[in-house]
């Protein structure tokens, strides 16, 4: 029953959505990183999105680091980071707690924690929980970001509607900071967040593809097998709550290619060794080629939607009709996206540990 992710740097989450507080413990960080505490408020900020197409719910994601954290910079001892929940309303859950949401977790959870569960808000495997795992891979991204290290995730499709691909990565992650719908075309933007307004309308929701890059990295990072930079990175993504695919370069387009098509021909820019074009998004054998790293995640539509659905009561073992209340936002994906990139950055930064040493990052 761990909830523990990484092996040089390990980050574990604690909490649920209704309880006292959520929050993250990173166990490995190196000494002397600069701690940003503006940046982590406002990848916060990102990840709560927007009142017109995401949750209602309005926490204010005041985060207190209690440990592992002096003068602005990290010790490297364990560095806890706490979050306050405050606006709940526990009242929306108790009368369907045993009813159990078509796509969400409630019977699984009930399966695997035999009823003691907290349910309340979908409790540990609320998308809340995703709030620590955000406030810590923005430590984890900044200290990257000295290293000339850079990601960012843009929503590739949401609801049929198909963002441009990423050009010019310098100026595109500014675009996608700036917009909680994070795609990079504008009219694309738009289009995309009357599709989700007309689904919450419906009393439904949607879903899309996030599409990340993370440029910047040396070549050499991964390990030839188990721990391949494909597996660990999508051990990381598969854990985001609504992930439910993960491909790597051009993934399933492989299939229709032919070899002349899908390799990546060698050639020398000035010193440099790189690669004409990238369909194998940065990674051969498991390990980095210096490219960028190029992955894509489908996230499904919200589980929780207001239209009635059919279930069953896991109790009383009997079907049952539901009536969802409750703040659901009728598309994760922009939400999901913060997320994202931040489980990215915490996984890179444990991957370079793991090559280059733990004091590697160390200010
Ligand atoms: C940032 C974020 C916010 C989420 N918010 C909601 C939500 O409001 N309602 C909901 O039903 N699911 C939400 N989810 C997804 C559920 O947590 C997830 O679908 C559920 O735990 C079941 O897990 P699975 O979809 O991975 O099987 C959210 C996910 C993320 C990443």
């Amino acid at each position: 029953m761990k909830n523990t992710f990484g092996q040089s740097l390990g980050v574990t989450i604690f909490g649920e959505s209704h309880g006292t507080a959520i929050g993250a413990v990173m166990d490995g960080l190196a000494p002397g990183i600069e701690v940003d505490e503006a940046f982590i408020a406002r990848q916060l900020d990102r990840r709560r999105g927007l009142s017109t197409v995401s949750t209602k719910r309005r926490e204010k994601d005041e985060f207190r680091i209690v440990s592992g954290y002096f003068e602005g910079k990290t010790t490297g001892t364990p560095l806890c980071i706490v979050i306050e929940n405050e606006d709940t309303r526990s009242k929306d859950y108790s009368l369907t707690k045993d009813l159990a949401r078509p796509g969400h977790a409630d019977y699984t959870a009930y399966m695997k924690y035999h009823g003691f569960q907290d349910y309340r808000g979908g409790g540990h495997f609320s998308g809340r929980i995703t709030t620590p795992l955000v406030a810590a891979g923005a430590i984890a991204m900044k200290a990257l970001n000295k290293k000339g290290i850079y990601l960012g995730t843009h929503i590739l499709i949401c609801a049929g509607v198909r963002d441009r691909d990423f050009g010019d990565y310098q100026a595109d992650f500014p675009i996608l900071c700036d917009n909680i719908i994070s795609m990079l075309d504008d009219e694309k933007r738009q289009e995309a967040t009357e599709r989700m307004k007309d689904a919450a309308k419906d009393g439904d929701s949607v879903g899309g593809v996030l599409q990340t890059a993370i440029v910047g990295l040396p070549a050499g990072v991964g390990e030839p097998w188990f721990d391949s930079f494909e597996s660990v990175m999508s051990h990381a993504l598969f854990s985001v709550p609504a992930v439910k695919g993960v491909e790597f370069g051009e993934g399933f387009g492989f299939a229709d290619m032919r070899g002349s098509e899908a390799n990546d021909c060698f050639t020398m820019n000035g010193d440099r060794i790189e690669t004409v074009t990238n369909h194998n998004g940065g990674i051969n054998g498991g390990i980095t080629n210096g490219m960028p790293v190029l992955f894509n995640c489908v996230v499904k539509p919200t589980a929780s939607i207001y239209k009635k659905q059919n279930t069953v009561d896991f109790i009383k073992k009997e079907n049952a009709e539901l009536q969802i209340k409750g703040r659901h936002d009728p598309a994760i994906i922009g939400r999901a996206a913060v997320v994202v990139d931040s489980v990215t950055a915490l996984t890179v930064y444990d991957m370079l540990a793991m090559r280059f040493g733990t004091d590697y990052f160390k200010g």
